[in-house]
Parts: C-alpha cells; sequence; structure tokens
C-alpha cells in the first residue's frame, strides 16, 4: 500500500479528486497518510479532517528561516511515512534536500500543456491569464515529477482543453480542473501506486 502525503496552500479541489478517487476505488492501493499545509485558512484542511485525514501546518513565517522551514517539511513528510509526495495546489518552493530525498517520487499537477505557461511566476490564475492573454486555442493540464528546477521535471500525464471564445480566467480554470487535473491526478496516482511508472533519463516510461 503507497503512503502519499498531499502539500496543499488553497482551496484543496485536487486533494478532494484524491480523497473521493481513493473511495471510489479510481485510485488502488494507496492512502493519504498526511496533508500539509502552509497555510492556516487552506480549506483544504477542513476536506482532509472531514475525510479523518491527519493534517499539519508549517508556516514559513512562523520558522526562524527558510532552512527551518525546509528541514521541518521534509522531516514531517518523512515522519508520516510517504512513499509519494503530491503537490496540489503547494505554493512554495520545494527544498532542494526534499526533491533529493524523495527523487521522482514527488508530483505536481500544474495548470497548462508544459512546456507552455508554466516557471517562475506562472501559478494559479496567472497561468490562465497568461494563456488567454497569447489568445491560444487549447490548454490543459500536465501532472510530472518535481526535480530541482520549477515545472521542468519529467511528465506523467497532460489532457488538453478547449479554450472558450468567452473564457475568462476563472471559467478557464475550472474547465481545466474539471475536465483535466481531477482526473489525470488521480490516474497518476493509481499508477504510480500500481508499480507502472518509471523513470529513464529524465522521460517517464508508463508499463
Ligand atoms: C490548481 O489549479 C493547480 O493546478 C494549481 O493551483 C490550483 C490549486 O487548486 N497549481 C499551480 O498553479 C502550481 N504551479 P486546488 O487547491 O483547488 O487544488
Amino acid at each position: 500500500m503507497l503512503t502519499i502525503a498531499v502539500l496543499v496552500s488553497g482551496g484543496g479541489t485536487n486533494l478532494q479528486a484524491i480523497i473521493d478517487a481513493i473511495s471510489d476505488g479510481t485510485i488502488r492501493n494507496a492512502r493519504i497518510g498526511l496533508v500539509v499545509s502552509n497555510n492556516h485558512g487552506a480549506f483544504a484542511l477542513e476536506r482532509a479532517k472531514k475525510a479523518g485525514i491527519e493534517t499539519a501546518v508549517l508556516s514559513p513565517k512562523e520558522f526562524p528561516s527558510r532552512d527551518a522551514f525546509h528541514h521541518a517539511l521534509l522531516a514531517r513528510v518523512q515522519e508520516s511515512g510517504a512513499d509519494l509526495v503530491v503537490l496540489a495546489g503547494f505554493l512554495c518552493t520545494i527544498p532542494e534536500e526534499m526533491v533529493q530525498a524523495y527523487e521522482n517520487r514527488i508530483l505536481n499537477i500544474h495548470p497548462s500543456l508544459i512546456p507552455s505557461f508554466c516557471g517562475k511566476g506562472y501559478y494559479g490564475l496567472k497561468v490562465h491569464e497568461a494563456a488567454l492573454a497569447r489568445g491560444v486555442r487549447i490548454s490543459g493540464a500536465t501532472v510530472h515529477f518535481v526535480d530541482s528546477g520549477t515545472d521542468t521535471g519529467p511528465i506523467l500525464l497532460q489532457k488538453a482543453v478547449e479554450v472558450a471564445p468567452d473564457d475568462t480566467p476563472k471559467t478557464l480554470q475550472r474547465r481545466i480542473m474539471e475536465q483535466a487535473e481531477w482526473k489525470i491526478l488521480p490516474q497518476a496516482i493509481d499508477l504510480i501506486a500500481g508499480g507502472k511508472v518509471r523513470v529513464e533519463n529524465r522521460k517517464v516510461i508508463i508499463q
């Protein structure tokens, strides 16, 4: 059984998709051992509590330095016995020591088709604002492993979503969540829990 630590910062709809997929059997052979938020007010924490999942809040502001926050974050995740770390809308940078400790075992969901609209400064609604400003007809979501860069790790799954002529950043964000994110993130976790994923030469191979 794969134990997952889910890191969140906000609403937690992707966390909810994972919780629901575990309970309806879309994700097999996995459990969420811990949900960590960097922010006390994250609604994701309520979702976790309602599902009976252990939660922790580690706020960078409550540590004497960024390094101390990073050490505590890794220690808490390791203490939960996590085999896999899932970033589900987690808006803090992942410490290098965590990337090393969990090489090819940290998943991120990004709300665009990488390599478009990704990297530093592209998160949440900003991604959709940029996609609309560029006038793309198709956007989507990407699940990838996390390496030392920002959104540069090996790509596991992607799903395209059409942009509508009257889309606003919010309507596009919602459609991408519904049609792509909430599907491919659980699907990726199920593939990993089923032992079907490996990384070779920075590329993901799915058996
Ligand atoms: C999601 O759209 C996720 O793809 C995005 O933040 C949102 C979190 O929503 N992540 C990023 O932009 C990461 N660069 P949620 O809290 O409802 O899951």
